[in-house]
């Protein structure tokens, strides 16, 4: 008697990879899981170029075992990545999905961010096409797992350089406002303000006013602080590192104040260790969970234990759980 994973193998011949949205690190380690997990299991490894954009295109490249030979513990994406327009039409969607039956594909793994599962969420509705998707976003903004494949890693590049930066903050006795990543989440600010021991974390969540700012600025000097780090996150409504400097000198110039914009160093570099497991892991989730008939959900992990969700949960805003890196944050900083 044929179990349930023997009847999909026999069905699911040909499974599709790419990687969408921003890169992250640890999306290289992801796309070798997926390969060799589909080999492992019988079935052949299509690689995808240029995200969605190469969905449409018929962009297509059969990946062996070899093919993924060690990007492991390299930045990037081999198969490159675009945030692609055309995909967000039903038609452009419709000429993907006329692509992957011309290449008699079976299945699509997606790995990226918040616009990439919105964008398989439409798709899957609308052709029924089976997919599965996997978190690759250096800004943890997604449900369904407690981290996404590139978060500790660019939290790493972001700690390492605010910890350069203190050593002139400190011989100079100057307040620095440094700003990161994180599109509208503030997963990157918190973590790295809480392990860079900053005066402030500027995040759409942490609920700071520019006058509750300066009144942290004062406090700090008031109680000896030589230096001062505040931690920006990209997304704040009051703007970034430039705007919130500009607020705080117009209420208070006695600081002598400097700007760093990290940017995109925050997206590159080897992934760590912590990433490429958890790519790994989740590569081999991916398609273990198409084998076994999951369909049109991202793989995770919550608790260490590997869940699945639907495309329209990952989506959903999860900065409340923030609630207690916020707390964190301005406790230790006082
Ligand atoms: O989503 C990842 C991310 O790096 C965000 O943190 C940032 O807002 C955005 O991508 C930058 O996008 P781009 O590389 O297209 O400028």
């Amino acid at each position: 008697m044929k179990n349930e994973r023997q009847i999909h193998i026999e069905y699911m011949k040909k499974i599709a990879v790419l990687t969408s949205g921003g890169d992250a690190p640890g999306m290289n380690a992801a796309i070798r899981a997926v390969v060799r997990t589909a080999v492992y299991h019988g079935c052949e490894a299509v690689g995808v170029f240029q995200g969605y954009q190469g969905l449409i295109d018929g962009d297509f490249k059969r990946l062996h075992v070899r093919s993924v030979a060690k990007i492991l513990g390299r930045g990037g994406t081999i198969l490159k990545s675009a945030r692609c327009e055309e995909f967000r039409s039903v038609e452009g969607r419709r000429n993907a999905h006329q692509a992957l039956l011309e290449h008699e594909v079976d299945a699509l793994v997606v790995i990226g961010g918040n616009g990439t599962f919105e964008g398989a969420m439409h798709f899957s509705k609308e052709t029924g096409f089976p997919v599965i998707g996997l978190p690759g976003t250096i800004d943890n903004d997604l449900s369904g797992s407690d981290f996404t494949i590139g978060f500790d890693t660019a939290t790493n590049t972001v700690v390492e350089a605010v910890d350069k930066i203190r050593d002139t903050a400190d011989s100079h006795n100057r307040l620095f406002f440094v700003e990161v990543m994180g599109r509208d989440s503030g997963f990157i600010a918190l973590h790295s303000g809480i392990a860079t021991g900053a005066v402030a974390v500027m995040t759409p969540e942490s609920g700071i006013s520019i006058e509750d700012l300066v009144g942290i600025l004062n406090n700090g000097q008031a109680s000896n602080k030589t230096s001062s780090i505040v931690i920006v996150a990209e997304g704040h409504p009051e703007g970034g590192a430039f705007e919130i400097a500009k607020k705080v000198h117009a209420i208070d110039n006695k600081y002598e104040t400097r700007i760093t914009v990290l940017g995109h160093l925050q997206r590159g570099g080897d992934p760590s260790c912590a990433d490429r497991v958890l790519a790994s892991r989740l590569g081999v989730a991916a398609v273990e969970g198409l084998l076994s008939g999951k369909r049109n959900v991202m793989a995770g992990v919550v608790n260490d234990r590997l869940v699945y969700f639907p495309f329209e949960e990952v989506i959903e805003n999860k900065s409340a759980s923030l609630e207690d890196e916020v707390r964190i944050a301005k406790i230790l900083s006082i």
